[in-house]
């Protein structure tokens, strides 16, 4: 059997696969089956009012996908996915993701698979098997691997529910995209008491290393993750992002990197400031929640 296959049939009994995604890896369950979905928020020790995307392997008409960008729509009444995957809400977020190996899974599959980041809970999202493995291991049927994932930061978020549509988390898609298909999107700022994405919370993606956000020089025994042609000195150990500055590889590297860092050592992670243009909104908030205690 083929891994695709192999994971296609563990799927379809009720088996967890870790999978990857141009964003980041999941950990798929088959949406539909009550107790597979039941087993990815005890892997990942997730609070259960906290949803799953289902990923589907393709929808007509809608722009972006495949893609990093993810949809929050009304569910239907009659639709049969586990109710502890949408977390008592009555609304689904939907993705089609563009990965080979993921659309591959998903159409060998044929049915709708709730898949969170393979992570636990509150913790870096993976962005290679090997951190899969490292975070999750024996709670996993099975890891496709798939090497690195090119994108590097999860998929945008977007609430089409609403009247207009809300950005929940910015993400591989950038707003300046969205903005262009979707006039007069709102950006959520975070700052609501009771976040609309209930994923959405102050501390996550976090290293167990302190993080130093916009550092301008680095103290004591730091590390560094660095961003341009110019890294500060004095580190313990560097990671540079993109010495030429460049976003989407930042992206692509800022996962692994926060991993590696983290691994080092250092008393803290200082990191040098970044724009937030493009995909730097998705890293400057990723970075933000990553230091928040
Ligand atoms: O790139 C991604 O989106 C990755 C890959 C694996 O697809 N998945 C991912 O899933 O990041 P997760 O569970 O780590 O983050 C999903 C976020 C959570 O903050 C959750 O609260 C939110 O999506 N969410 C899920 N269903 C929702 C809904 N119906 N309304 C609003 N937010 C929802
Ligand atoms: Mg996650």
């Amino acid at each position: 059997m083929t891994p695709v296959e192999q994971a296609a049939a563990l799927l379809s009994e009720g088996g967890l696969v870790a999978f990857p995604t141009e964003t980041v890896y999941g950990l798929g369950a088959d949406a539909t089956d009550d107790a597979a979905v039941a087993r990815i928020y005890a892997a990942k020790a997730r609070p259960r009012f906290n949803p799953l995307i289902l990923h589907v392997a393709d929808a007509e008409a809608a722009r972006f996908w495949p893609g990093p960008l993810t949809l929050v729509l009304p569910r239907r009444d009659n639709a049969k996915i586990s109710s502890l995957a949408l977390a008592g809400l009555d609304t689904v977020a939907l993705r089609v993701p563009g990965h080979t190996l993921a659309q591959s899974i998903l159409r060998a599959v044929a049915r709708p698979i709730a898949a969170p980041s393979a992570n636990r809970s509150g913790l870096i999202s993976p962005t290679t098997a090997d951190h899969v493995a490292a975070d999750l291991g024996d709670a996993v049927d099975l890891i496709v691997d798939g090497g690195a994932c090119p994108v590097g930061v999860e998929s945008t978020i977007v609430d089409l529910t609403v009247e207009p549509a809300r950005l929940l988390r910015p993400g591989g898609v950038t707003a300046a995209d969205i903005e262009t298909a979707i006039r007069g999107i709102v950006v959520d700022d975070g700052s609501d008491a009771e976040p609309k994405a209930p994923g959405r919370l102050a501390r996550h993606y976090a290293p167990s290393t302190r993080l130093r956000l916009d550092a301008e020089a680095v103290v004591g025994n730091e590390a560094l993750l660095a961003f341009g042609p110019d890294p500060l000195t004095g580190a313990v150990a560097t990671a540079n992002l993109s010495s030429t500055g460049d976003l989407n590889e930042a992206a692509a590297n800022l996962f692994a990197m926060l991993h590696d860092l983290d691994a080092s050592g250092a008393a803290a992670i200082a990191t040098m400031p970044i724009p937030d243009t493009g995909l730097g909104a998705a890293i400057n908030d990723r970075l933000r929640r990553a230091a928040a205690s």
